[in-house]
């Protein structure tokens, strides 16, 4: 479903992805580890249509989205692509219930039985009107992902969603992830430089030098 091909993205002369050969099929779940600074978040911007790479191509559902002009970009990832990220980035003066909404009013959607449904679903139930500030770090990280399921995306991209929970609640985090993805099917990327946290995904791949170890 995904295949990038010799994908190379440069920051100034600063090569930092040489040359990325990745394949990932539909429904699978992939873990991407590496250490800092190896290029895992640059990758998962490119799948996510956040950035372009230099060179190389990123097929999603044969599409090249490496050629997509930036409203075709926009497009691709109000619709197909849901976002977790380390520090949740919810935005802080709107509501629960109004940030698991955004995705779904970025595209002229009136319905919002599905917000209703992911509080519940995520055990949010009450909190609908409460401000990010008002939640802890892991009632905040289930608002994210409520909020990166809730337009039905079919890609997941996930960069260390566990980063700053504590292990325990890091835990129950990537417990729901993994039980929202097999219900909803998914294809989910997970970036982690947590082995526990990796192996919840079904296949690890890791970067390193700017390339994906064989
Ligand atoms: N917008 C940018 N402008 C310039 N350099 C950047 C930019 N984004 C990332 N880089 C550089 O690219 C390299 C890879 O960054 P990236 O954020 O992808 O690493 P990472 O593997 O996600 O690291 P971490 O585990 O710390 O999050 C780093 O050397 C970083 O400094
Ligand atoms: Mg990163």
């Amino acid at each position: 479903m995904i295949r990038l091909e010799r994908v190379e993205k440069y920051y100034g002369s600063h090569r930092v992805l040489r040359g990325i050969d990745l394949r990932i099929e539909r429904g699978e779940f992939l873990a991407i580890m590496g250490s800092s600074g190896s290029g895992k978040s640059t990758l998962l911007n490119l799948i996510g249509g956040m950035d372009r790479p230099e060179k190389g191509n990123v097929f999603v559902d044969g599409d090249n989205i490496a050629a997509y002009s930036d409203d075709q970009l926009t497009l691709y990832r109000r619709k197909r692509v849901g976002f977790i990220f380390q520090f949740f980035n919810l935005l802080p003066n709107i509501t629960v219930f109004e940030n698991i909404a955004l995705p779904l009013l970025l595209r002229d959607s009136t319905d919002t039985s599905r917000v209703k449904m992911f509080i519940e679903r995520m055990g949010l139930r009450g909190k609908d009107d409460a401000y990010p500030y008002q939640l802890s770090g892991g009632e905040q990280q289930r608002v994210a992902i409520a909020r990166a399921f809730v337009h039905d995306p079919d890609i997941i991209l996930a960069d260390e969603p566990t980063g700053s929970l504590d292990s325990e609640t890091g835990m129950m985090i990537m417990d729901t992830i993994r039980q929202v993805v097999r219900e909803t099917k998914k294809t989910v990327i997970l970036v982690t430089h947590e082995p526990y946290i990796a192996e919840y995904a079904e296949r690890i791949a890791r970067i390193k030098d700017g390339v994906i170890l064989p």
